[in-house]
């Protein structure tokens, strides 16, 4: 039986999943890899988790350094979060020959190419199974699984709290101030929530998956975004009537000349299976040339699908590292040198909603504005209101056009002295 000694850095909300799914399933693991995990170390400030896990005392410590220090640790798991302490924390695990494995997403998307350099340099492994999508193995999918495959395109639903709020909206007809209070009474949404509802969250998962998935290195500040905070429960409910459901997508696509990754909250045709992608749960599309359409879904956080995750990455470690196996740098190379391109330059339908002066000629000059900016409408609808009411909200779909020429026609537009304030912009997908 191989024996791969591990220190778990930081006994939070994966650290203590990851520590009860090794006492947990530690026989069926062994059954399974031929792998025997021992948790050498467990590390944290809050000695109270020693008693709670009944860790013993030769493996609990506060001191990172006992953990880094022993010589029976071949991987250190870090799970901190944040990009300071755990950014140190692994660059010193790296000078002291271990592996790492991690689930830090923000970490890996802003400063992977101060880390991995080291790590090759010293022959060492890296695992980020769950720093996307939770416990959904799509990191080894990109990586094993579709080896053979040029992928074109990948599409995300990778924020769970922002696809729970927009789930209640689209079930219960609830505005995004309520449906956000529910998801933190609910414990899916952070006090302060504006990593996952900006997009900031997903923005860090869609330029680790790109970058994997397109070979190349991705710019997380080149990466568009747009959040779902100013999505109106009128625009949820129009795009049903559409045949549309509102989702926060993070999307990466390969265009002629480089390729265009972004985050923005779009419509998707009730047909798409990502439609059917509800509450607090991820999945993610990817466009290959050899497989084709395939989907990845399940559950994109919470201590037990992020500790399967992590598990999944210390035996794939250790195997490699307990055997005779050859040391291949490449897996962490990017041999693609692909530009990023302005998200300006990318082709989607848009939905548009104008609250307008219910008056003759108001269509025609709006329709003007679009065709002079190259966008040609696909249907319009106007919503009858109330007769006393002067404002009528106007609903457009458009076939694929330029984002640069869609921007500069709807500030026209919305300049416009008949059109009121209220209006919106969200991008369709019509695969
Ligand atoms: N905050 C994330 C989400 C989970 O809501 O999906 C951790 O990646």
């Amino acid at each position: 039986m191989k024996k791969v000694g591990i220190a778990i850095i930081g006994l939070g909300t994966i650290g203590t999943g990851l520590y009860k799914l090794i006492m947990q399933n530690g026989d069926l693991i062994r059954n399974k890899s031929g792998i025997n995990i021992t948790i050498n170390k467990a590390v944290d400030i809050n000695k109270a988790k020693k008693d709670e896990l009944n860790i013993p005392n030769s493996v609990f410590t506060t001191s990172v350094d006992e953990a880094l220090n022993s010589k029976e640790v071949d991987i250190v798991v870090e799970l901190i979060g944040g990009t300071t302490t755990a950014k140190n924390v692994i660059l010193k695990a790296i000078g002291k020959g271990k592996h790492i494995v991690t689930a830090n997403k923000a970490l890996l998307a802003q400063y992977k190419s101060e880390i991995v350099p080291l790590l090759v340099s010293k022959k060492l492994e890296l695992g980020c199974e769950a720093s996307v999508g939770g416990g959904i193995p799509i990191i080894k999918t990109l990586k094993e699984a579709l080896v053979g495959n040029k992928i074109h395109k990948i599409i995300g639903i990778l924020n769970g709290t922002s696809n729970f709020i927009l789930t209640k909206m689209i079930k219960e007809g609830v505005s995004f101030k309520e449906a956000l209070k529910t998801a933190q009474k609910l414990g899916f949404a952070e006090t302060d929530p504006t990593l996952d509802i900006s997009g900031g969250d997903a923005k860090h998962k869609i330029t680790i998956l790109s970058s994997l998935a397109f070979s190349t290195e991705v710019d997380i500040n080149k990466v568009f975004v747009e959040g779902i905070e100013k999505i109106d429960k009128l625009d949820v409910s129009y795009a049903m009537e559409l045949g549309f459901v509102l989702k926060l997508l993070a999307i990466a696509e390969r265009v002629d000349d480089g390729i265009i990754v972004g985050v923005h909250p779009a419509l998707v045709s009730e047909k798409n299976p990502l439609a059917a992608v509800n509450w607090e749960d991820n999945a993610i599309m990817v466009y290959s040339d050899f497989l084709g359409k395939s989907m990845y879904y399940g559950k994109g956080a919470g201590a037990n699908p992020t500790s399967s995750a992590v598990v999944a990455d210390i035996v794939d470690i250790a195997l490699k590292i307990k055997s005779n196996y050859e040391y291949n740098p490449k897996v962490y190379s990017f041999f693609n040198n692909l530009k990023q391109l302005n998200f300006e330059e990318s082709n989607y339908r848009y939905y548009f909603k104008f609250n307008v002066l219910d008056r003759p000629g108001i269509l025609s000059k709006i329709s003007g504005i679009l065709g002079n900016h190259n966008i040609s409408i696909a249907s319009v609808i106007q919503k009858e209101v109330e007769e006393k009411n002067e404002y009528v909200p106007l609903i457009m779909l458009t076939h694929r056009a330029l984002e640069k020429n869609v921007r500069n026609a709807f500030k026209e537009i919305v300049n416009l002295k008949e059109v009121k304030d209220k209006n919106a912009i969200i991008r369709v997908i019509d695969d």
